[in-house]
């Protein structure tokens, strides 16, 4: 029943999305995409967020997940997922309060079946990677193509294999710490078209930003 509600919704919806980057081929439900963000052919994005300037590759499967500004996720992956108790008698669906595919409850325990994934801003996940329930992935950082990632990775951290480990870091942890400050990805678009000819120079866009930064805040004392 609830998957033919799903279909439904995006039924109702098919005239909306031809004048959005959400393809008509993905399916959405209880979600927020931002109008700047995309989703390609084959997607299903369940109960999450997807913020300003993200996407989505085709056939990516996403749940509970919140995702910042500026991501870019590639096909194939899966991000969060429902859990299964490993403490009952059994693992199986059939014995939880939630619908399941096998249309049977035996019991309807409670169980918390969803857990809240946490995508930064900034954050490239490449093909068929696979991301654990829960986790939190900082600004900035890299998964690398068909990881499976089962721990926190930090800003600007570029991790990879299975289980995913960390390969390096983007940057020295000062220019991190220097990038975190900006937050550039809540910047307003005519302020990052403004940095757009500094943007393959980190220390030019770190140093323009900063001068910005040192004269209002120059000004502000000024005014005091
Ligand atoms: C993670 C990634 C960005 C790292 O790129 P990089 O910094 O150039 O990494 P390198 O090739 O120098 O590899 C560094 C080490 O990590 C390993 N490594 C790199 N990518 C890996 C991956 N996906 N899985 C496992 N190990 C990986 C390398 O074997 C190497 O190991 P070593 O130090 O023991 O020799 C890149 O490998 C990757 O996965 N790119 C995704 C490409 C893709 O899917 N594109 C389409 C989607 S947009």
């Amino acid at each position: 029943m609830r998957r033919l509600l799903v279909v439904l919704s995006n039924i109702i919806r098919l005239p909306k999305r031809f004048f959005s980057k959400v393809s008509i081929l993905a399916l959405l439900s209880d979600s927020q995409v931002d109008e700047t963000a995309a989703i390609c052919a084959g997607a299903r994005f369940y109960r999450s967020r997807l913020g300003r300037y993200s996407y989505v590759g085709r056939t990516t499967f996403i749940t509970n997940t919140n995702i910042g500004n500026f991501c870019s996720i590639a096909g194939g992956c899966n991000i969060g997922g429902t859990g299964h108790p490993l403490h009952w008698v059994s693992t199986s669906s059939v014995f939880h309060k939630w619908d399941n595919i096998l249309k049977k409850h035996f019991a309807r325990h409670e169980y918390d079946i969803f857990q809240q994934t946490t995508i930064g801003n900034d954050v490239w996940i490449a093909t068929n990677a696979m991301i654990k329930a829960g986790l939190t992935i900082g600004d900035g950082a890299v998964i690398g193509m068909g990881a499976v990632v089962t721990k926190d990775v930090g800003p600007y951290e570029i991790w990879a294999g299975n289980p995913a480990r960390l390969i390096r870091k983007r940057f020295d942890d000062e220019t991190i710490a220097r990038l975190l400050k900006t937050r550039w990805w809540d910047w307003p678009d005519e302020k990052i078209s403004r940095y757009g000819a500094v943007t393959t120079d980190v220390e030019k866009f770190l140093e323009k930003w900063e001068k910005e930064e040192g004269k209002k805040k120059g000004k502000k004392e000024a005014k005091k």
